[in-house]
Order: structure tokens, then sequence, then C-alpha cells
């Protein structure tokens, strides 16, 4: 199965996730570029008033997402609620997306339903696996279990061998 794992991660917690999913999937990462500076206390802050204010930042993707996939993974940071500014920027590009779309969405430990459902809603169909791990979970890599299940949902075979 041709995966991508479009992701954007600010400080690295969605990066590493993606990056273990990648492993287990055989997927490639394209990940969404920013020019906006989202660097530091100040970026945190322009951060947070973008997504609130509904902002779209300039992006870039590396051009892996416009060649045909079977399974898309949408990555990325909860923001005051939302998808980050940046994911949302890219699904406000109406990308060609596959069949078959997947979210994995980290967060701080808020509740990050509100933020599913809206993905869900932009995405037009219904995804295909969705996961939202914490940070702390993260850092302590404490998220296996439920990325192995996350990524067998994902492609849709249970009882298929993962690699890794
Ligand atoms: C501007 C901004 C707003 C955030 N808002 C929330 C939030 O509403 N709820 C939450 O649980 N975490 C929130 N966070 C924390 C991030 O979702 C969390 O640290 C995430 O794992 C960061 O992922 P990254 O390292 O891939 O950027 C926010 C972080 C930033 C930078």
């Amino acid at each position: 199965m041709q995966t991508v794992i479009v992701v954007y991660s600010r400080t690295g917690n969605t990066l590493k996730v993606a990056q273990a999913l990648a492993g287990i999937l055989g997927a490639e990462i394209a990940e969404i570029r920013c020019q906006r500076n989202y660097d530091g206390a100040v970026g945190f802050l322009r951060g947070a008033m973008d997504s609130v204010m509904r902002r779209k930042p300039s992006i870039d993707v590396a051009q892996v997402v416009a060649q045909p996939h079977d399974l898309m993974v949408i990555a990325g940071p909860v923001w005051t609620g939302r998808a980050a500014a940046p994911l949302m920027a890219f699904l406000a590009g109406r990308p060609k997306l596959p069949g078959r779309v997947a979210l994995l969405l980290t967060h701080g430990g808020s509740n990050p339903a509100k933020a599913l459902a809206e993905v869900e809603t932009l995405v037009g169909a219904p995804l295909a696996a969705r996961l939202a791990l914490k940070e702390a979970d993260i850092k302590g890599d404490r998220f296996s279990a439920p990325l192995t299940d996350f990524a067998r949902e994902a492609i849709g075979e249970a009882d298929l061998p993962l690699i890794g």
C-alpha cells in the first residue's frame, strides 16, 4: 500500500510519532514547512492567534503528496483546540486526497474531539482511522501500542503484517 504521511510539527512531538509510523507502514513523510515564524515564545503566541483567527499561513509541502497514494495520514499538533494553522492551511488548499485518509493529532492534554471532527469535515469523508496522543506520552515513549492499532486501522487490514 502506497502511503504518505503529511506532517506539520513545531517542536518535534508529532514528527517523532510520524517517523515511528513511517517505520511501521513503510510510508514516505512529506513535511509541511511554514514560512511564518512560529519559533519561541513569540511564535507560540503568533500560532495561538493564527489558530483563533483561523488564519492560513503560507506553506510548502514536498511534491510527493501530489503523487497517487492509497493512504494519506495527516498529522500535526492541536493549537487552541483546533488542528494547527499550517495543517488547516494544507487542507484549505484542497489537496488531492486518496480514498483512505487517517488523522493523527498530538496535544498537551485538552480534549481533541473538536479538532478531530473539524478535520474530518474538511476531508469530506469518514476517516479511516484517528488517533490523538498526549505530548507527555510521546516524550515518555508510551505510544507504541496505540500507534500500531492506528496503523492497522488506517490500512484497513487488521491481519496484514506490518513492517517493523
Ligand atoms: C500555539 C499553540 C497552541 C496550543 N494549544 C493547545 C490546546 O489547545 N490544547 C492542547 O492540549 N495542547 C495545545 N498545545 C500543545 C501542543 O498541541 C502539543 O505540545 C503538541 O504535542 C506539539 O506538537 P509538535 O511538537 O509536533 O509541534 C498548543 C501548542 C501551541 C504551540
